[in-house]
């Protein structure tokens, strides 16, 4: 298993390609996909890549575009477990916590990248290096456990070696 930052220039992307919050942005991202057919989802991830997450500020702005109510917009951000409400660290790991991952040592790996990261799960470090979240799939299930790390999907991370080289990458 090999683990390097995602990007041609080994930059891994962070929180710093992301932009601060903007009412206007937000209604020109918008507005720009409004006219989509199926228009919320990709507006909210059109939003999260902007922004590094759905602020609550967008909810009611994506309601009025689209006539639904904010209540609706909500519903859809809180439903994906991909939609953040606040900014990622500079990176972004994610751990398959579901059943075939489970069986073949999921449990043990996050348990160690929980204690090498000094983090639960579902947390971002304080220092803001890394962002550590449980994802259910990633579509590797016969090469578990699997996880994602800045975009990228590495199979087969075992606990002990494999958790302490996912630590190392998230320290860079
Ligand atoms: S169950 Fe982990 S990748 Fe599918």
């Amino acid at each position: 298993m090999a683990l390097k930052p995602r990007g041609e220039s080994g930059k891994t992307p962070d929180v710093t390609d992301h932009q601060p919050w903007s009412a206007e942005t937000a209604r020109a991202i918008i507005a720009a996909n409004a006219g989509r057919e199926g228009a919320t989802l990709p507006i909210l991830h059109a939003l999260q890549e902007t922004f590094g997450c759905v602020p609550e500020a967008a909810e009611p702005l994506v309601a009025e575009a689209l006539n639904l109510s904010r209540a609706e917009i909500h519903g859809v951000v809180t439903f994906y477990h991909d939609f953040r409400r606040t900014p990622p660290g500079r990176h972004v790991l994610k751990l398959c916590r579901a059943e075939a991952c489970q069986a073949r040592g999921g449990d043990a790996l996050a348990a160690d990248v929980e204690r090498g990261l000094g983090i639960p799960i579902n947390s971002t470090s304080a220092d803001g290096r890394v962002t550590f979240e449980a994802v259910y799939c990633l579509g590797l299930c016969a090469s578990g456990p699997a996880i994602m790390i800045d975009g990228k999907l590495v199979a087969r991370v075992d606990a002990g070696e494999g958790a302490a080289r996912v630590v190392e990458a998230c320290s860079r």
